[in-house]
C-alpha cells in the first residue's frame, strides 16, 4: 500500500491509449488498486485513472463519501474499481429520444488547481470488470455519469481541458471557489 505520485498535464504518459487488463484477480493487479486507492483518498479525489500513477493499464477507481472536501455538494458515489470500461450514452428517462449532454464543473488530479465547467452525457449505461473479473453493468446519471465519463476520458489520453467549449469558464478555483479552495490543497 503506497500513495503514488500524480502525473501532472504536460507528461506525454498522460495522451497514451491505454491498454487492456488481461489478467484478473492477480497481487499484481490487487497491490495497483490498493495503491490507487490510496493516491485517490490522499488527495481527496473522486476518482483516479491507472495512466495517471503512469500504468498504461484499463483501470480507473472513483467514488465519493457523503462530503468528499473537493465536491461538497456532490451526491455520493459508490465506490467502485473498473477494467476495460465500455460506456454508451442513454437518453434521459424524460421521454427524449436522443442522449444529451449537461454542463458542469470539473476538476482533474492531474490538472490541479483549476477547474472547467465541461460537457458531459446526462446519462449512461457502462460496462466491464471490477479487479476479481466479476462483470459490472450499471445505468447512471448526473455526477456520478460525470465522474465515470472522466475518469474514462484518461483511458483516451483526453484531460477535461480537451473537453471544454466555454474557456469564459475555466479558471483557478481559489478565484472561482474561494471557499472550496481553503478546504483542499487544490
Ligand atoms: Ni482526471
Amino acid at each position: 500500500m503506497a500513495v503514488r505520485e500524480i502525473l501532472l498535464m504536460g507528461d506525454a504518459r498522460l495522451l497514451r491509449c491505454a491498454q487492456p487488463v488481461t489478467a484478473f484477480d492477480t497481487d499484481a493487479l490487487h497491490l495497483l488498486v490498493s495503491d490507487m486507492l490510496d493516491t485517490m483518498l490522499a488527495a481527496n479525489g473522486a476518482g483516479l485513472a491507472a495512466p495517471q500513477i503512469g500504468v498504461n493499464l484499463q483501470l480507473v477507481i472513483f467514488g465519493t463519501d457523503a462530503r468528499n472536501p473537493r465536491y461538497p455538494d456532490a451526491p455520493p458515489v459508490p465506490r467502485t474499481v473498473l477494467l476495460n470500461p465500455v460506456i454508451v450514452p442513454l437518453p434521459p428517462d424524460n421521454g427524449s429520444t436522443m442522449p444529451i449532454e449537461v454542463q458542469d464543473w470539473e476538476g482533474c488530479l492531474s490538472v490541479p488547481g483549476l477547474r472547467a465547467v465541461v460537457p458531459r452525457f446526462e446519462c449512461i449505461r457502462y460496462t466491464g470488470f471490477d479487479q476479481y473479473g466479476d462483470p459490472i453493468d450499471r445505468t447512471v446519471e448526473g455526477f456520478h455519469a460525470r465522474v465515470v465519463q472522466h475518469e474514462c476520458d484518461h483511458l483516451v489520453g483526453k484531460l477535461y481541458p480537451m473537453r471544454v467549449r466555454d474557456f469564459s469558464r475555466f479558471g483557478f478555483t481559489r478565484v472561482l471557489f474561494p471557499e472550496l479552495h481553503e478546504a483542499t490543497e487544490d
